[in-house]
């Protein structure tokens, strides 16, 4: 019998490296995931080409059609077409919208998402940059789930580089980055074989 497989819906913004690594784990017959859908916010973005190489459905919600009629009515535009997939878990890839409450809280319990920083440290942008210029010796990735305050919840797994005297933000992203590419597959099958649930916006670990 095959291993039964949670149904993930991808959201992006743009490039799509960490949407490729998700679907390079699930396309391993013994990855317990698959993805129904990919979700952008922009237009003929390089991760909606991802996508379709692979035969995923894609859907594109653009928020710049939304201007002027709040945050919401873009969400309630994704939930409605989301909801037509079957989804257990949204994962957040790269996807550069705040969410609202209203959003956060529709997938309760099911949404998370990857951030370039060792969490709770360096929240919001420029992440890479900002460490490099603290002098830190040490940068890396979280995967976490999702909650009202940006990048602030509980965080399931993270992995950590080290930053070298001469990087720059780009060598340091490009370091970083081949952890995500490792961590977001790691927390999918961590979520879909149950070693972590999330429950009432907290995590329960078990091996
Ligand atoms: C990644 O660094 C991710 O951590 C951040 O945005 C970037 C997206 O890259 N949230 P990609 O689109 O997955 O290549």
């Amino acid at each position: 019998m095959g291993v039964s497989k949670i149904k993930l819906a991808v959201l992006i913004s743009g490039r799509g490296s960490n949407l490729q690594s998700l679907i390079d784990a699930c396309q391993g017959p013994s990855f317990p995931a698959e993805i129904s859908v990919v979700l952008s916010n922009v237009p003929d973005v390089m991760g909606l080409d991802h996508a379709h190489k692979a035969g995923i459905p894609t859907i594109t919600v653009n928020h710049k059609e939304f201007k002027g009629q709040g945050r919401e009515n873009f969400e309630k535009a994704m939930i409605d077409t989301l909801s037509t997939y079957e989804i257990d878990l949204v994962c957040l890839a790269g996807f550069m919208r705040i969410l609202t409450p209203y959003f956060i809280n529709h997938f309760k319990d099911r949404l998370i998402n990857i951030h370039p920083s060792l969490l709770p440290d360096y929240k919001g942008l420029n992440t890479h940059q900002r460490a490099i210029d603290d002098g830190k010796k040490e940068a890396g990735c979280s995967i976490h789930i999702v909650v009202p305050n940006v990048d602030d919840g509980p965080v399931i797994i993270q992995k950590s580089v080290p930053i070298m005297n001469d990087d720059t933000s780009e060598t340091l992203a490009a370091r970083v980055l081949e952890q995500e590419h490792i961590a977001y597959p790691d927390a999918v099958k961590m979520i879909a074989e149950k070693h972590v649930k999330i429950i009432d916006g907290q995590l329960e670990f078990s091996s």
